[in-house]
Formats: structure tokens, C-alpha cells, sequence
């Protein structure tokens, strides 16, 4: 199975791909985690990927497709979870030459919808683990212990392109620069909607009812 997670900036693509990948034996490919960790590694591309994502914009084309097919070939035959790629026309044609090339295709495009002044909420109250990259929120998916993530007993830390400023940015990146690849797939019949503006458990749930029922047909 090979899925596209398209959503808005803080629609809860990362909290419910971890639902997913357990639940179909998915690889979670996230072009943010992994631009995140080139960054706390001091790589080259994350140096570079820095100024884009500290202000909102999005890091250059070239940078990510490169990073995003290597991992792609890689991936193991069950299949793959793309969260955050494609995210713009251009990655998306990229990305389709590339699975054409390995003689593989995107089966289902999945898109999470909830408008602006709900995600600004979500994105702000965001906290989450630095070492396992566990997803909290202040009011709505809090830690046992305030700060402190269930899984590991790390404090729990803010992204630094959390703030309302930036988040400002980042939705006006999406509507121009993302939410068109919803149209580019829909022509292929392949997309998915779903009300993300319910709690984290009934999005998991409608997000698992349709899979079964696109996977048994
Ligand atoms: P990236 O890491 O991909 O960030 P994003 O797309 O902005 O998405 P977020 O991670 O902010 O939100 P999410 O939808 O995963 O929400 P979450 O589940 O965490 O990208 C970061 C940056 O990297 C970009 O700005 C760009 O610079 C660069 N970049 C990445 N990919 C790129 C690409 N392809 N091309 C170019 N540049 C690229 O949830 C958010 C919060 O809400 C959490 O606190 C969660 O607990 C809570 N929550 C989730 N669901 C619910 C719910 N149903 N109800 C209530 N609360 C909820």
C-alpha cells in the first residue's frame, strides 16, 4: 500500500500516520521528521534546510526531491506512508516520474480537512519528545505529567517554527503551494477526504473504515 497524507499545517497528518503505520505495517516517511534530524545531526542539507523552515517557506525543490525518492527506493515492499511530500506541483510530477521509473504508483491520497483558525490552535499548543518524537498538545492530548513524554520521562519541547508568526506563514505556504496537489490528484480518482475537526480517535477510526474497505475491494 502506498499513501499520500495531504492536510493544512497541523491538521494531524503526524499524529494519525502514526496510527497508520502501525495498523498497516507501513513505512512513515515525513519530509518534516527528516529534514529534523538532518538538522539536530548539523548536516549540510539541514543547514540549509534551516532559514526555509524557521520562517515558514518551503525548502527548495531539488533539496527535497533528492531526499524523498532516495527514501522512497528504499522503502520495504509493504509499502509506504508520505507525510509532508509532495508539497508542491513540481515535487509531485518529480515524484510520479520516480515511481513510474519503479514501476510503482500512488494507490490512495488521503486528505485531512479543518480550517485555518483550528490548526493555528492545534499547531500553538503543540508539545512533543525530542528523543521519540511522541505528539502531545497542551489541552488536547496532554502527558501523563505536564512536559514530561509517557514513553521516555524526556521534557517535552516546542518547534521553533511553532509560533503564532510563523505559523501565519506556514498556512499561507499551504493554500498556494500544497492544497492545488489536491485537485492534480483527484483527477486520478485516488483522493480520500476526511473531517479532521473531530477528536484524534473518531479521524483514526473513519481513517481505518475506509482503508479496510479499499483494500478488501
Ligand atoms: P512538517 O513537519 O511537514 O510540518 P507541517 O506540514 O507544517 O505539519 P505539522 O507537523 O505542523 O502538523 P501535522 O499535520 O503533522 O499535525 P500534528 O499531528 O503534529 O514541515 C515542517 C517544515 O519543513 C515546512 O514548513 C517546510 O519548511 C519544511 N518541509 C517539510 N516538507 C517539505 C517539502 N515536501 N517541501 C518543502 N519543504 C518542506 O498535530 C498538531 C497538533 O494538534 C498536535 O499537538 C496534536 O496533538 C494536535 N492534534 C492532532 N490531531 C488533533 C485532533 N483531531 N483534535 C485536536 N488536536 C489534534
Amino acid at each position: 500500500m502506498r499513501i499520500v497524507l495531504l492536510g493544512a499545517p497541523g491538521a494531524g497528518k503526524g499524529t494519525q500516520c502514526k496510527n497508520i503505520v502501525v495498523q498497516y505495517g507501513l513505512l512513515h516517511l515525513s519530509s518534516g521528521d527528516i529534514l529534523r534530524q538532518e538538522r539536530a545531526a548539523g548536516t549540510e542539507l539541514g543547514q540549509k534546510a534551516q532559514s526555509y523552515m524557521d520562517s515558514g517557506g518551503l525548502v527548495p525543490d531539488e533539496i527535497i526531491i533528492e531526499m524523498m525518492t532516495k527514501a522512497i527506493k528504499d522503502a520495504p515492499s509493504a509499502g509506504f506512508l508520505l507525510d509532508g511530500f509532495p508539497r508542491t506541483v513540481n515535487q509531485t510530477v518529480e515524484l510520479d516520474k520516480s515511481l513510474t521509473d519503479n514501476e510503482m504508483t500512488i494507490d490512495y491520497v488521503l486528505n485531512l480537512q479543518v480550517d485555518d483558525d483550528t490548526v493555528a490552535k492545534r499547531i500553538t499548543g503543540r508539545r512533543s519528545c525530542p528523543k521519540c518524537g511522541a505528539i502531545y498538545h497542551i489541552e488536547h492530548l496532554k502527558p501523563t505529567t505536564e512536559d514530561i513524554c509517557d514513553n521516555d520521562g524526556i521534557k517535552l519541547a516546542q518547534r521553533p517554527d511553532d509560533s503564532p508568526e510563523v505559523v501565519i506563514n506556514r498556512l499561507k505556504t499551504y493554500h498556494q503551494q500544497t492544497e492545488p496537489l489536491v485537485d492534480y490528484y483527484r483527477k486520478n480518482g485516488t483522493v480520500y477526504d476526511f473531517d479532521a475537526d473531530r477528536s484524534p480517535d473518531e479521524v483514526r477510526d473513519s481513517i481505518f473504515e475506509k482503508l479496510d474497505a479499499l483494500v478488501k475491494t
